[in-house]
């Protein structure tokens, strides 16, 4: 059983249909933490569990979601022998990895990730969490999973929005490793139907394997030498303190903005000198073939520009007057500097034209 005496482990990744994975559990006492839409078609499978629902998105992570739980837990005489088992997005597992964390000081938890963005990103890492006042993520902590059940072909239901949430931090890994990673999704975007016409439902699903399996490589590489994001973790902001900040102030879906957040981080080290030209226009391809937004003509609108910076100030990268900011120096060369911010905002002010 995972505690939180070893909060750090690694988790182990298992590729299998969801259908299935209630299975890998027999025998023992398993807790599904799951929102709505997502029991209607997958609670079925769990049907011998206990089925916990939460609020769907952002809102499942809040103090109240996270009480309910709690009392949920009361309620079925919940200890340590149980396992908790998160099935869908990122927020899912946020919150329900946080739960697990926090009951008689660590329940077993795994997860299977329904989202792009989940199998790529959330569920790896250890960070979980909810929301407290506007605060995004103020509450949590790090444990690990022990077990990512994923199954890619729940990912034909996502709407196109909802995988670029995912893809581009599969571009963010693929920039921070290096080219053969990166030849590998500008080969999927031509599998998938090209820049004019792609669609994730048109992927092969062993290519969607491999695009999980290398994102998750990447991902735990980094996480498993600075499991506590002291250091070398951070390059995988790359494109987020921008992101972030766009997100924040226009509402954008956390993919595009993230998008934008790497076109302007790739802008940024053009402007230095940092990144030729011709590797900073294939990143910027691949995005924008994946449906990304690149353009930053949003930033005309010169309040939104000085709520953006505004917001840069706000960011938990920031060290005093500088940035932890990621620069990408090419594909797979990818640096932590400290920027001022000050320097940051002037550069807001002349990069959209
Ligand atoms: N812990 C971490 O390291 C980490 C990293 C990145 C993001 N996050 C968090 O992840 C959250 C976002 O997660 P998300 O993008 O997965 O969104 P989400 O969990 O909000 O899910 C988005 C929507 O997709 C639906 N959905 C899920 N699976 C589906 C499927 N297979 N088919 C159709 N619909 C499906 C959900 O019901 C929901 O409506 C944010 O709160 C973010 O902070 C955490």
């Amino acid at each position: 059983m995972s505690t939180c005496l070893e909060p750090i482990r690694g988790e182990e990744l298992l590729f299998l249909p969801l259908a299935a994975v209630p299975w890998y559990f027999a025998g023992e006492r398993l807790l599904v933490v799951i929102d709505p839409r997502l029991a209607e078609d997958f609670g079925p499978f769990f049907s011998d569990s206990p089925i916990l629902i939460v609020p769907e998105g952002e809102k499942a992570k809040s103090w109240d979601s996270l009480s309910l739980l709690f009392e949920d837990f009361l309620r079925l005489g919940v200890d340590r022998s149980w396992k908790v088992l998160a099935v869908g997005g990122g927020t899912v597992s946020d919150l329900a990895g946080f739960a697990a964390h926090l009951w008689m000081r660590g329940l077993s938890f795994s997860c299977a990730p329904t989202t792009l963005l989940a199998m790529v990103d959330a569920s790896l890492g250890g960070k979980n969490g909810i929301d407290f006042r506007g605060y995004k993520n103020a509450l949590g902590s790090f444990q690990r999973p022990e077990r990512i059940f994923c199954d890619v072909t729940v990912l034909s239901s996502l709407d196109p929005v909802q995988f670029a949430s995912g893809i581009v931090e599969a571009v963010k890994h693929a920039v921070i490793d290096g080219e053969s990673y990166f030849s590998f999704l500008e080969a999927l975007l031509a599998d998938g139907g090209g820049a004019e016409a792609f669609s994730h439902k048109a992927c092969h699903p062993e290519s969607l394997k491999k695009l999980v399996t290398e994102s998750q490589r990447i991902k735990t590489g980094i996480v498993d030498a600075d499991p506590l994001e002291k250091g070398g973790r951070r390059v995988l902001n790359l494109g987020h303190s921008f992101g972030h900040a766009l997100e924040l102030e226009t509402g954008l879906p956390h993919g595009y903005a993230v998008s934008l957040g790497m076109a302007l981080a790739l802008r940024y080290s053009l402007s230095k000198g940092f990144i030729s030209q011709g590797e900073a226009s294939r990143v910027l391809r691949l995005l924008e073939g994946f449906g990304l937004p690149i353009n930053l003509s949003i930033l005309a609108d010169g309040a939104l520009r000085s709520r953006v910076a505004s917001s840069l100030y706000m960011d938990k990268k920031r060290e005093g007057a500088a940035m932890n900011f990621v620069l990408p120096r090419g594909i797979g060369r990818v640096e932590v500097a400290k920027v001022p911010v000050e320097e940051l905002r002037r550069f807001l002010e002349e990069a959209w034209r």
